[in-house]
């Protein structure tokens, strides 16, 4: 087992508070529209909540993309080719990475992840299961562009984004992410640098809305647990029992939203500042958009990634696509 010592770059202040943490909730919460980006969910209890989503019979996407990852190693064999260093973005518990490993022949394996204790029992794992192939997690935030480690730098690189985690990014944070990634992997110096990426598909209303509000109240307990982190990590005293889960599909904008609807009328204090909600109002927390073809690859090119193959699962819930870093072209 070679899991190497992760590189640890997130930052704490004086008070050891996630100075970025802070920040996003402070600001989000001082906008009209109150919003918490999704990422802050993923704290060690939310990111195990997560996985109890992921194993739960409504939450579809989980199973309609690991089918397809089981069903075409071969053309990601053919497609990809052997020695590749595997950048995994989001990793969290890397449960569909073995898939990929065992298809493909790696030369090692890099998951980036923001919850580090985490992401370290996630390697370990791995790991164990791949005796001789280098590990190396990254703590960090893959929504910025992240430094690989030295070990990788001369193989071929194969970015893995399953999951549809796409889908929490608003268009244009969408694009800009997909080029932040493509810089990470270093697609000017290695012809052929490929994306292996999830995107969950549209789909009917009924089914979308029951993977977000399961009726085991555990979508709602990942939600809620956002507030527990912020009462936690921000000396907060927002009193959790006075929301409530709330998803909802924005058929305008293709995406399920979920929210922390106010109950009453409340006020709370988080970091020494205080914020009043009315009845009614909420806390944005999470977008999950879902695309047809023709927006998926809308996405993938408008930040330099060009499909070469889409899979999809046999009740046609969810994409697996496969694009390469090309060069920008010049026609308008
Ligand atoms: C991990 C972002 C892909 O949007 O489906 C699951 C997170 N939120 N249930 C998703 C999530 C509520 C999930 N992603």
């Amino acid at each position: 087992m070679t899991v190497e010592a992760g590189l640890r770059i997130v930052e704490h202040d004086a008070q050891g508070i996630d100075t970025a943490f802070r920040e996003d909730v402070l600001a989000g919460l001082s906008q009209r529209h109150k919003a918490v980006p999704a990422r802050w969910f993923y704290d060690e209890t939310g990111s195990q909540l997560f996985e109890d989503i992921t194993g739960l019979p409504v939450y579809y996407p989980t199973r309609a993309e690991t089918e397809i990852l089981e069903r075409h190693g071969a053309d990601f064999a053919a497609a990809i080719g052997p020695g590749r260093a595997v950048v995994e973005f989001g990793s969290g518990s890397s449960a569909k990475t073995p898939l990929v490993l065992r298809a493909i022949q790696p030369a090692a394996y890099v998951p980036i992840d923001i919850s580090g204790d985490f992401l370290r029992q996630s390697a370990a794992t791995l790991a164990a299961g791949f005796p001789g192939l280098p590990v190396y997690p990254v703590e960090a935030d893959f929504t910025k562009p992240v430094a690989l480690p030295s070990e990788v730098a001369d193989m071929p690189k194969l970015g893995f984004f399953p999951g549809s985690t796409i889908g929490n990014l608003v268009p244009p944070s969408a694009v800009d992410l997909l080029r932040s990634m493509r810089r990470t992997l270093g697609a000017k110096d290695h012809g052929g640098t490929m994306l292996l990426i999830g995107m969950d598909r549209l789909k009917d209303e009924a089914t979308l809305l029951a993977a977000y509000d399961d009726p085991a109240g555990v979508t709602a307990a990942f939600n809620l647990n956002l507030l527990d982190r912020i009462n936690r990590e921000l000396d907060g005293d927002v009193p959790r029992e006075a929301f409530r889960h709330l998803a909802l599909w924005n058929d305008a904008l293709g995406r399920i939203e979920m929210h922390l609807a106010a109950q009453r009328d409340l006020s709370f204090t988080i970091a020494g500042k205080t914020f009043a909600m009315a009845s009614g109002e909420t806390i944005h927390t999470e977008n999950s958009h879902k695309y047809d073809l023709r927006s998926a690859a809308m996405l993938l090119l408008a930040a330099g990634w060009t499909p070469r193959a889409w899979h999809t699962d046999s009740a046609e819930r969810f994409y697996v696509a496969l694009a390469e870093a090309t060069e920008p072209r010049t026609a308008p």
